[in-house]
């Protein structure tokens, strides 16, 4: 059976998209992010999204695909300092951005204190999902503060899933972390 798709459901056309710029001919966009600090101008289809320019254009393939349904939390990268999840954002949409993945956490060899906090409490098994929950933890930390209680981190993280760990050891992992950036939110950001 096949649906038509509504107007709405297209892919934008490369001149409706805010801020990037149409490359004359070839139907493509440059688009300028600022990815982990270094700033990166590329050309690119406008339907792009987030994760693929991340992934395919950046080959930053720590942020991981999981659903492409914006369910699972495995693709979440911070934008303008906010948690999103990258396969829901058109990456031209975002153009003049300044994003950060999972690679630019840590600082001088060091990791993140929510990195840290996962390693020491075993906040992982297969490691899928954890990409994706570290930046949502360092999210919740910045919007939530450094004292979170177990509640709050088991609703906060409803959007990010695993499979793998029944969660009992990310929620102390988060919390731990929390307690951690107590001082340190400012530098690791
Ligand atoms: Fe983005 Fe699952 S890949 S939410
Ligand atoms: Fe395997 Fe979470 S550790 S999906």
């Amino acid at each position: 059976m096949f649906f038509r798709k509504k107007d709405s459901d297209r892919a934008p056309e490369a001149a409706s998209l805010p801020g990037a710029a149409a490359m004359p001919g070839d139907g493509k966009v440059s688009v300028s992010l600022t990815v982990n600090g270094t700033p990166v101008t590329a050309s690119i289809d406008p339907r792009t999204l987030l994760v693929q320019f991340i992934r395919e254009n950046q080959r930053l393939t720590g942020t991981h695909v999981g659903c492409d349904t914006s369910q699972c939390g495995a693709c979440v990268v911070h934008l303008d300092g906010r948690a999103v999840k990258s396969c829901t954002v058109l990456a031209a949409s975002v153009d003049g951005g300044t994003v950060t993945t999972i690679e630019g956490l840590a600082k001088d060899g060091k990791l993140h204190p929510m990195q840290e906090a996962f390693r020491e409490h075993h906040g992982l098994q297969c490691g899928y999902c954890t990409p994706g929950m570290i930046m949502s933890a360092i999210d919740i930390v910045n919007r939530k503060g450094t004292s979170l209680d177990e509640a709050t981190v088991r609703h906060e993280l409803e959007g990010n899933i695993c499979r793998c760990t029944g969660y009992h050891n990310i929620v102390a992992a988060v919390r731990a972390g929390a307690a951690n950036m107590s001082g340190t939110r400012q530098a690791a950001e």
